[in-house]
């Protein structure tokens, strides 16, 4: 038997547009999403037992059951009930760098790493598909973070279709450590106040969904051009949480400075980012910013894009 560590990558949007209802209650998304090398590691050990235990110390990240790194590894232990019985349980380490409940889909990017470090563990065989398909079940951005890299997403967030890689680009993240904002409340909140604009037609749900592919973001990024890029950063959901939060307000401003391609909130926020083209000018933003907000709950990050999703950083034979 071995065990495993993963690397488990933190993903931004750079486009998020909501389009309307879905019968099964979900919005119905366009997105462009970016995977960064700000990362979470993620060690799975197995155990002589059929339980699974997550063990992290962050205090805001559950230790049971409803950890969706748990879930996990429940939905494979459910999927291929002989493989669990034959291996065994498994001990869920997460040792925590992204920000939780920030918009950077840090719980997303874990789940994922399970399921692609339990497909190594039990010798499975499954392929990157089956391992989104199985994703999709537990959450939107899952099927996402197991690939990474640069891609649209459409339909909930799981339907994807991979764009060119795009690594010379850098981020400042800022967020507020005390400040979390919970996704369903922010889509709830946008239907509320915005869903009369929806499209009502099911039908056009996914020709306006798919518009998304040959729109000015895609341009922007199968050219390269981060100044495009830049300033076709479009986020729905800052309607509703901006006005909700004053204090990300400030933070976007503050972080929308001279020289910044430009800024936008990740997600469902409220963690902001800055798009900059050098190592060298982000963290010079990133010092700008620690001035003009001199809040000691204000943390900031630099990273940069990335064309990977989950990765194994190292592997080892263990007995059993
Ligand atoms: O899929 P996930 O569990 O990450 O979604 C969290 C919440 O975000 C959902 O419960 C829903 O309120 C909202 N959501 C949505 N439409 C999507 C994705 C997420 O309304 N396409």
């Amino acid at each position: 038997m071995r065990s495993y560590s993963l690397i488990a990558p933190a993903k931004i949007n750079l486009y998020l547009e909501i389009i309307g209802d879905r019968p099964d209650g979900y919005h119905e998304l366009s997105m462009v999403l970016q995977s960064i090398d700000l990362a979470d590691q993620i060690d799975l050990r197995p155990l002589g037992t059929d339980r699974i235990r997550v063990r992290c110390t962050h205090p805001q990240v559950p230790q049971d059951k409803s950890n969706l790194a748990a879930r996990a590894a429940e939905l494979m232990a459910a999927q291929f009930p002989n493989t669990f019985a034959q291996y065994g349980g498994v001990e869920i380490t997460i040792h925590k760098r992204i920000p939780v409940a920030a918009g950077l889909a840090g719980g997303s990017t874990n789940a994922a790493a399970v399921l692609v470090g339990l497909n190594l563990l039990w010798n499975l065989g499954l392929t990157q598909s089956e391992l989104q398909e199985l994703a999709a079940r537990l959450g939107s951005d899952v099927p996402f973070c197991i690939a990474g890299g640069t891609a649209i997403a459409t339909g909930r967030g799981d339907q994807l279709s991979s764009l060119p890689s795009l690594e010379r680009l850098y981020v400042v993240l800022g967020k507020y450590r005390s400040l979390t904002v919970f996704t369903p409340w922010a889509y709830q909140t946008y239907r509320q106040q915005f869903g009369g604009s929806y499209t009502a037609k099911p039908q056009n749900l996914a020709s306006r969904a798919s518009g998304v592919h040959s729109g000015p973001m895609v341009r922007a990024i199968i050219q390269a051009d981060g100044v495009q890029i830049g300033q076709r950063l479009h986020n729905d959901l800052e309607r509703v949480v901006l006005p909700a939060y004053p204090q990300v307000l400030q933070l976007r401003e503050a972080i929308n400075s001279p020289g910044v391609l430009g800024a936008m909130m990740s997600g469902s926020g409220p963690t902001v980012f800055g798009l900059c083209e050098s190592y060298n000018q982000a963290q010079q933003v990133k010092t700008a910013v620690k001035v003009a907000l001199p809040d000691p709950d204000l943390d900031l990050w630099l990273a940069r894009f990335s064309s990977k999703g989950i990765q194994v950083a190292s592997s080892k034979q263990i007995l059993g």
